[in-house]
């Protein structure tokens, strides 16, 4: 053999080594992709992720029955769920196992505001459009996701202060001392109704807000941090608390104290949500007015899949509405609800 015919042996050799090691073994991520997307696969249901920030709230909980609901194989999805536990590295892990799978959608229901660009760039560039709902991320890229569902937070925070200046109206002009149970630091709940009743509170000069503290969302936290405010001031007139369970455990810890609250009370209580606990606890003259934020909004992103399906144009952004709920009328409001 010459050297030519000896070196084009090799080369050809070589290139047939290579062809059948590639055909005998595919790559690990198409085989394993396939797999997980498999046990979604039914038929033609369109596979939708849904990464919901936790399970902290009985709000929390309509919204994601609302979702699971919406989101059944008789409407023609696959839902994968996953509890973030209220930490925004359990989302990103979530959303990148969505991308793993190459769903069809992915839903956010994001903690907190910030931090989000790069999981949501890793999701444009596999294709996969993103909808956020309930709270909002902060971005300079809106490409990011399609569209936002979710109640207005500023607004309801507003709606908060309007209310206690309505109460207050032709009472005198006495110092009224405001403690707020804030909702997760950095999240739209939190800063948006806090903004919102701050901006109506600085209006009025006798309103003097004593402190603003975390409680979380939850009941335990709220509990907890209202008896560390009973503690250290003796003078509150007014809770503002940014969801039902704080104010559940508020409620609680100012009953421990030998307080009473609410309607006819010693400390006036806004809260934030409107379930149907807080009903009964308005019933009872407990919660003088609660804030609805409407969790119901299953319905709403199922559509804004169904339009992105057919080729059509969705809105960017699109608010669910809510009312306010006084404990005067709260038995004959509460008729029909269903969280
Ligand atoms: O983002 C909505 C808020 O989150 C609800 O008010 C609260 O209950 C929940 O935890």
């Amino acid at each position: 053999m010459s050297k030519n015919v000896r070196i084009v042996f090799w080369i050809f050799f070589i290139g047939l080594i290579t062809l059948a090691s590639c055909s005998l073994r595919p790559s690990k991520n198409f085989q394993s992709n396939e797999t997980v997307k498999a046990e979604h696969m039914d038929s033609d249901l369109i596979i939708v992720g849904f990464s919901q920030l936790g399970s902290e709230s009985d709000w929390r909980t309509a919204n994601t029955k609302s979702i699971q609901n919406a989101f059944s194989k008789k409407n023609g999805f696959s839902l994968i769920f996953s509890n973030g536990r209220q930490r925004q590295e359990n989302q990103i892990k979530a959303i990148r196992s969505f991308i793993f799978q190459e769903v069809d959608y992915i839903v956010i229901a994001p903690v907190t505001e910030t931090g989000w660009d790069t999981v949501l760039q890793e999701a444009k560039q596999a294709g996969i459009p993103v909808i956020i709902v309930d709270r909002m991320i902060e971005t300079e890229d809106d490409s990011l996701y399609v569209a936002w569902v979710g109640t207005d937070k500023y607004a309801e925070g507003s709606r908060a202060g309007q209310w206690l200046e309505q109460h207050l109206k032709g009472k005198n002009n006495d110092t009224i001392n405001i403690v707020v149970l804030e909702g997760t630091p950095n999240s739209t709940a939190q800063i948006g109704r806090s903004k919102g009743f701050e901006d109506i509170a600085k209006k009025h000069k006798n309103w003097n807000i004593l402190a603003r503290e975390n409680g979380d969302f939850t009941k335990a936290k709220g509990k907890e941090v209202m008896e560390k405010l009973l503690q250290k001031y003796d003078d509150i007139d007014v809770l503002v608390s940014q969801n039902d369970d704080m104010t559940f455990g508020a409620i609680e810890a100012i009953r421990e104290m030998g307080l009473t609250c609410g309607v006819n009370g010693d400390i006036t209580i806004i809260s934030f949500d409107a379930v149907s606990e807080a009903f009964d606890k308005m019933e009872e003259g407990l919660i003088n007015v609660d804030i609805e934020c409407n969790p119901l909004q299953g319905p709403m992103i199922a559509q804004i899949i169904g339009r992105l399906e057919r080729g059509e144009k969705v809105e960017k952004i699109s608010y669910v509405t809510g009312k306010v709920f006084e404990a005067e009328r709260a038995s004959r409001d509460r008729i029909g609800r269903s969280y």
